[in-house]
């Protein structure tokens, strides 16, 4: 099948080669050139695993294109996606001027029969207007489809070629069959499409990751309750997460929820519906804990240093917002350098994949390192703020030899308490007990 994905970034670039690699052709237009000028000559322009084989594969294929011309891109396409930004407005509402805008270009320049598929996260009733606003600008017939994406960033990939179900929106039988027709080859395995009309599958998505933002600042709330009692939050979680109504999963404490999709989507939710006069408690409280717990790790850091941090150096390990992305939207770890800089202190980083992006966003404000180890020279202590795996076996006794001080504020719990004891190291983590340098 031909189709368009119009927008590249984080969804559309997976979306697109992820399409092609199951037999469609498939062009792809944005209107950053820099981006569309690197991606023809063969660059990814995000770190994503196993995404670049996928890329190249299709391309070599003449599956693959790229494009700055919308005109171009849609011109023989069947299916048209909108994997465009909808990022939060003044007032946290999710603005559509970009969905709205390119579903308004699309319309002028279609001359027959086509299937408009929304894959950003759009509050309900987008598909209404975008469908409106096509209307006024063309008379060919089109189907407007909400096809909410789940990917994670970091397995992106995998989720795209294997979701765990599609869901797709919409009330036209033709749309319908495409769209089943284009899904199949993902869904092999009998994982569901879920069909449904456009509203119900808009709010689906806001759903899914408001809760899965509600499970984190519940056990959020968990661990600080954890600290105060002399409880380990790990072991409640093992303990809660083997009953199947809980699921293990999405159950770790940790300094907050961010990337590109909880904290705006949560917020979107909680805006929509006080344009229907609903007050959504629940996520206003969500929203609210996460805040704090963005910024625990410093508190803990101001605690130890008894209030005094400023001319003190610390490391900090792990700038993306989770490990596997070079993402660094809403990443705790820009709160926690915010907080540091403004008290004072200076800060040495190490990512293996998000420093550039890091680089573009604070310049020299920070130093930047080349491996884990070098941050940390005469560091007065450690941050550790993304659960990368190679933090998670270090080797201490270099970190001993490098730290001024062995003390170690870990947002992700990664070691065992014992071995911390063992290594008599000062180790305070996220609902845990601390461990004092003394063991
Ligand atoms: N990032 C995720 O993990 C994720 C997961 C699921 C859903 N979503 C949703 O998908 C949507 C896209 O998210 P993203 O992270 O890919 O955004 P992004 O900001 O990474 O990328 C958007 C791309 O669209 C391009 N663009 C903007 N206007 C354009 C236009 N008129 N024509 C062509 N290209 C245009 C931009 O240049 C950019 O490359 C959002 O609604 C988001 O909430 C994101």
């Amino acid at each position: 099948m031909k189709i368009a994905v119009v927008g590249t970034g984080y969804v559309g670039f997976v979306t697109g080669p992820c399409l092609a690699d199951t037999g469609n052709h498939v062009t792809c237009v944005d209107i950053n050139e820099k981006k569309v000028e690197m991606m023809k000559n063969g660059k990814v322009p995000i770190y994503e695993p196993g995404l670049e084989l996928i890329f190249n594969r299709n391309i070599n294929q003449g599956r693959l294109k790229f494009t700055t011309s919308l005109a171009d891109a849609i011109a023989d396409a069947r299916i048209i996606f909108m994997a465009l930004p909808t990022p939060p407005g003044g007032d946290g509402a999710a603005d559509l001027s970009y969905v709205l805008g390119a579903a308004a270009d699309i319309a002028k320049i279609i001359t027959e029969y086509k299937v408009i598929v929304t894959k950003s996260t759009v509050p309900v009733g987008t598909a209404d207007k975008v469908t409106a606003i096509m209307k006024q600008h063309t008379n060919m017939e089109f189907a407007v489809v909400s096809n909410p994406e789940f990917l994670r960033e970091g397995v992106a990939v995998d989720d795209f070629m294997k979701p765990d179900r599609v869901v797709i929106g919409t009330m036209d039988e033709r749309a319908r069959k495409l769209m089943g027709e284009l899904y199949g080859p993902y869904v092999r395995q009998g994982n569901p499409i879920i069909y449904m009309d456009e509203r119900s599958s808009e709010l689906t998505k806001y759903a899914a990751n408001s809760f899965l933002a509600t499970k984190i600042s519940f056990m959020n709330e968990i661990a600080n309750v954890c600290e105060i009692v002399g409880a380990d939050v790990d072991m409640v979680r093992r303990g809660i997460g083997s009953d199947d109504r809980i699921g293990k999963r999405f159950l770790f404490a940790g300094i907050g929820y961010g990337g590109s999709c909880f904290p705006k989507d949560v917020q979107a939710l909680v805006r929509s519906s006080e344009d229907i006069d609903y007050d959504f408690k629940i996520l206003n409280s969500v929203i609210e804990v996460n805040e704090i717990q963005k910024k625990i790790l410093v508190e803990k850091v101001k605690k130890y240093f008894k209030g005094d941090i400023k001319g003190k150096h610390f490391a900090m390990w792990g700038l993306a917002f989770k490990p596997e992305t070079d993402d660094i939207r809403e990443a705790p770890s820009l709160y926690i350098i915010d907080e540091l800089l403004k008290a004072g202190a200076t800060v040495s980083v190490f990512d293996p994949e998000a420093m550039n992006n890091v680089k573009a966003l604070l310049g020299d404000k920070i130093a930047y390192c080349d491996d884990q180890y070098e941050a940390v020279k005469d560091a007065e202590a450690l941050l550790i703020v993304t659960e990368w795996s190679a933090f998670r076996t270090p080797d201490f006794d270099q970190l001993d030899t490098l730290l001024k001080n062995k003390v170690i504020f870990d947002g992700r719990n990664l070691y065992d308490l014992q071995k911390m004891i063992d290594c008599g190291y000062y180790y305070n983590s996220i609902g845990r007990k601390i461990v004092e340098h003394n063991g």
